[in-house]
């Protein structure tokens, strides 16, 4: 990873990472991303590499999870959110699904200790009420323990949809104003976003998919407006700390604008109250 050079003056990122690893790289703590977001993509493609079962991929995966976790609250990364199952992927064969959904659970129940010792707060967004009823119980009771922690938010997106949750937010609104308790000229961008119902953390500034796939595949359709998309070719379960550093090395090198010019474009046109 190349130094960046120029005049600009750099805060380092206060960190217990071991970037002495990484001496040629260089953060600025003010302009690390409040909310990372990530297509952890790949898991199968690692595993037939290997000519294991795909279940393999996912299972190594789960490592990946862990590290960047982590990394992400060494380095006071706000929000980090995790496309760890979509809409789509109940699709997949029943055996894959089952995998998930009890790695899911092990991953729930084995990192409760490690999360109340970060001070890290898990939420959860996405049709959770199509999650097994124990994933879902273990869900509520991570939810439930890490509440009050402010160290960092995890949301775990799970069954989760863009589309489906602008329509469901379009219903809520519509519902809303049928009632009376909303007029039609009240629905804003604020409005709108606070009904997508997403725990009211702020919009991506950085979306990292991993495994060399271009595309947002029904993530977070609304919320990614402005948000710097970073793509690598690395696999999700050979993701670690350093392919994160290297992600926020490529975010820190760009201008963002939302659509104003340099001069004026501090912030995103509006922000959820968070
Ligand atoms: C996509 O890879 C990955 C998934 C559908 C599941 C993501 C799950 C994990 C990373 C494991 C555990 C997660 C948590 C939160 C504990 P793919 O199977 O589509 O890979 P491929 O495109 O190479 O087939």
């Amino acid at each position: 990873m190349a130094r960046r050079s120029g005049a600009e003056s750099f805060q380092p990122v206060a960190s217990t990472l071991p970037l002495a690893d990484f001496p040629n790289l260089s953060l600025a703590a003010a302009r690390m991303p409040r909310h990372i977001a990530i297509v952890m993509d790949g898991n199968g493609r690692w595993a037939n590499q290997r000519g294991l079962a795909r279940c393999e991929g996912h299972r190594r995966g789960k490592d990946s999870v862990r590290a960047v976790v982590e990394a992400a609250r060494e380095l006071g990364i706000p929000y980090l959110t995790l496309f760890a199952f979509s809409h789509e992927n109940w699709r997949r064969p029943g055996g894959e699904v089952r995998f998930l959904m009890q790695l899911l659970h092990r991953y729930l129940t084995t990192e409760l200790k490690r999360m109340m010792k970060r001070g890290i707060r898990v939420i959860a967004l996405g049709e959770l009420e199509r999650l097994p009823a124990p994933v879902r119980s273990a869900l509520e009771r991570t939810i439930e323990a890490t509440a009050e922690n402010r160290g960092m938010t995890v949301a775990l997106a799970l069954s989760y949809g863009g589309r489906q949750e602008i329509v469901k937010a379009a219903r809520r609104l519509a519902e809303a104003a049928a009632a009376g308790q909303i007029r039609p000229d009240q629905i804003d961008e604020p409005a709108f976003a606070g009904a997508l119902g997403n725990g009211g953390i702020p919009d991506p500034d950085l979306l990292i998919r991993t495994s060399g796939e271009i595309r947002i595949s029904n993530f977070f359709l609304f919320q990614l407006a402005y948000t710097e998309l970073y793509f690598t070719e690395t696999l999700w379960p050979d993701f670690r700390e350093r392919d994160l550093l290297a992600a926020l090395e490529a975010y820190q090198a760009r201008q963002r604008r939302f659509g104003a010019v340099a001069e004026n474009a501090a912030s995103a046109p509006f922000s959820v109250a968070n």
